[in-house]
């Protein structure tokens, strides 16, 4: 699946618009958990569960909305699928800057996910040391011993700021992550606010994560995570046994090239 440039490298694949690169991303992630769903149906699973979650920012929103429509709004198997956000700011669920809103505005409110099925960071507890602890507890509740202390999630969708953020960890704001799966970040980024976000390690733990990138400003940070550059979080995200896919559109690729698209 390449087009726009053409690249083909190890993890990257290019659309021409925007506008693509969402459609793609959609087919991509409706791909990752029909292949998921169909491993749970062979083994016989008797009450088979498919854990994803999703990033916020304004790029998967367009994902979401053609994940929501024909022919993903069939074929999905919704009534497997729970639904985890990798992180949230830390403003109340009506705020245009929350991403649970940006997921109820482009998802939740479309598909036919089941009563349950979608678990948000409760923002409206005490303040995000508080909201991080209850999603991990709430998660704990699902997964109650991962093997190597992380449970692994089936898909992960993130996006790159332009800093080489990812979830909200971000480039020079230091935080203790240690065994947590979840936890409070301080004010950074755009909107700068308070957040809860998943750890790094339970983000490696993942079977499957998806970045997605779009627009020239994202040029020079996915080529830094491409080329892995350990200054920026996002070269960080490297499942010991998951898989990573690059998904960007010809703007966000400018800068990459098929020399890039593995880690050096
Ligand atoms: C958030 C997101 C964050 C996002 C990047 C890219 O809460 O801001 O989870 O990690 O993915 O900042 O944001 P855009 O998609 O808006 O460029």
């Amino acid at each position: 699946m390449t087009s726009g440039n053409g690249i083909t490298a190890e993890r990257l694949f290019v659309l021409p618009t925007p506008e693509e690169l969402a459609r793609a991303a959609a087919g991509r992630f409706w791909g990752i958990v029909r292949e998921r769903a169909a491993t749970l149906s062979r083994s016989g699973n008797s009450a088979p569960r498919i854990h994803v979650a999703l990033s916020g920012g304004e790029t998967p929103r367009r994902m979401y909305e053609f994940l929501s429509a024909e022919p993903y709004r069939t074929r999905f198997p919704w009534d497997l699928v729970h639904f985890y956000q990798v992180d949230e700011r830390w403003v109340p669920p009506e705020d245009s800057r929350s991403n649970g809103r940006m997921l109820l505005e482009s998802l939740l409110s479309r598909a036919p996910v089941p009563a349950g099925h979608y678990h948000p960071v409760d923002t409206g507890l005490a303040g995000p040391e508080e909201g991080a602890r209850r999603y991990e507890e709430a998660l704990r509740a699902a997964y109650p011993r991962p093997p190597g202390g992380f449970p692994r999630f089936d898909a992960i969708l993130l996006g790159i700021g332009m800093d080489g953020h990812t979830a909200s960890l971000f480039p020079g704001v230091p935080y203790e992550e240690g065994a947590a799966w979840f936890i409070a970040t301080d004010a950074a980024g755009d909107p700068p606010v308070r957040r809860v976000t998943m750890t790094l390690p339970l983000i490696n733990a993942a079977a499957q994560v998806v970045f997605l990138a779009s627009g020239k400003e994202k040029a020079r940070a996915l080529r830094g995570v491409l080329s892995g550059d350990p200054g920026l979080p996002a070269s960080r995200v490297s499942p010991a046994r998951g898989k990573v896919t690059f998904l960007a559109d010809a703007d966000a690729a400018a800068l990459a090239d098929a020399k890039d698209g593995g880690r050096r």
